[in-house]
């Protein structure tokens, strides 16, 4: 049994009269000590799949309107809310972009770990003090004894990430999905927090969810890896097959755009235009103002899923051959 199962996952957006499909019927599996890789330029709905799993869309304009999802075979729509509290507060945790607006600035960091893992199991406050320090010294916060007193702000940035990532293992989660845990960080340090999500994952057997725009972030990390387009899974494969056998133009937009090291031209190979807001309707292929192979096709019916081997899916009429 999957650790979690996501089938046909719709999310919308209510506008006016109208009900806009951010997420558009998104199915992708995750194993115990997996490392799934959701990438896409920003608003293809990487954020809003992320949140809906989490179960934390109530009370927004923005709710699950369709499909299932699975944790440990467990339908979470069909539990009571204590039951889905006590999977998704403490079998999944989630760390976000920017630590600042998740981390309690009139509180030491100290306190907000030991007050999560209060959350999660009875300790003493001894207790509690002891292992918040060895969290601390888990995501490798130098000094973890005195640091443990420090505000938000007197951390760096990645300091800071640090305490989130330790926050969300107090409570020994199974998933951890990380949702652009590096993107406001600068490189060096990015590649820092990238090992060490890596190495924890390795510790202690969880699965992970990374959520980036740069595929560069995901190769590195990730053994599976689904591709986002405007709310669609346009290809998914296992990470070494994507990259010997990229089949989707997107797909190897992204690649392109990746960030050559020590180069100061960052998007030189970026794919031209944007991605289309919700309100823009788009006949065919929702990729197909974009896509350098588009065809007369394209531009009146959208693709259903190609399969190849080991599972490779890609929803493109005209697949690349796999080795360009
Ligand atoms: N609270 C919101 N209100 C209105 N639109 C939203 C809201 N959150 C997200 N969206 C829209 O939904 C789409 C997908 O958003 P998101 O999941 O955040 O994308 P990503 O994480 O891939 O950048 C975007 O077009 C975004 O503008
Ligand atoms: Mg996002």
């Amino acid at each position: 049994m999957a650790l979690l199962e996501v089938e046909d996952l719709e999310v919308s957006l209510k506008s006016g009269r109208d009900l806009l499909k951010v997420v558009d019927g998104i199915s992708f599996t995750i194993e115990q000590g997996e490392t799934l890789g959701i990438v896409g330029e920003s608003g293809c709905g990487k954020s809003l799949t992320a949140l809906a799993t989490m179960g934390l869309l109530g009370g927004t304009p923005i709710r699950v309107t369709g499909g299932r999802i699975l944790f440990e075979g467990q339908d979470l729509s069909l539990l009571t809310p204590n039951q889905r509290r006590m999977i998704m507060g403490n079998q999944m945790a989630m760390i976000f972009q920017e630590p600042m607006t998740s981390l309690n600035p009139v509180y030491r960091v100290g306190d907000q770990i030991i007050e999560a893992l209060q959350q999660h199991e009875t300790l003493s406050q001894k207790q509690a003090r002891d292992r918040a320090i060895e969290l601390l010294a888990l995501v490798r916060i130098p000094d973890p004894k005195n640091r443990i007193n420090s505000f938000p702000h007197q951390l760096s940035g990645g300091m800071r990430q640090r305490v989130m990532i330790a926050m969300a293992l107090a409570c020994d989660p199974k998933l951890l999905i990380a949702d652009e845990p590096t993107t406001a960080l600068d490189v060096t340090v990015q590649s820092q927090i990238l090992d060490l999500i890596v190495d924890l994952q390795k510790q202690t057997g969880m699965a992970v969810i990374l959520i980036s725009h740069d595929l560069g972030v995901i190769a590195e990390t990730c053994n599976k890896v689904a591709v986002m387009y405007r709310g669609k899974v346009i290809e998914a494969a296992d990470a070494d097959d994507l990259f010997a056998h990229l089949r989707h133009p997107y797909t190897r937009g992204l690649l392109d755009s990746i960030p050559v090291a020590d180069k100061e031209v960052e998007h030189l190979n970026a794919i031209k235009g944007r991605v289309p807001t919700l309100e823009e309707a788009i006949e065919g292929c929702t990729f197909n103002p974009r896509c350098p192979n588009v065809q007369q096709k394209c531009l009146s019916s959208y693709p259903s899923v190609a399969a190849f081997e080991r599972g490779h899916e890609v929803r493109c009429h005209f697949p690349l051959e796999g080795n360009e």
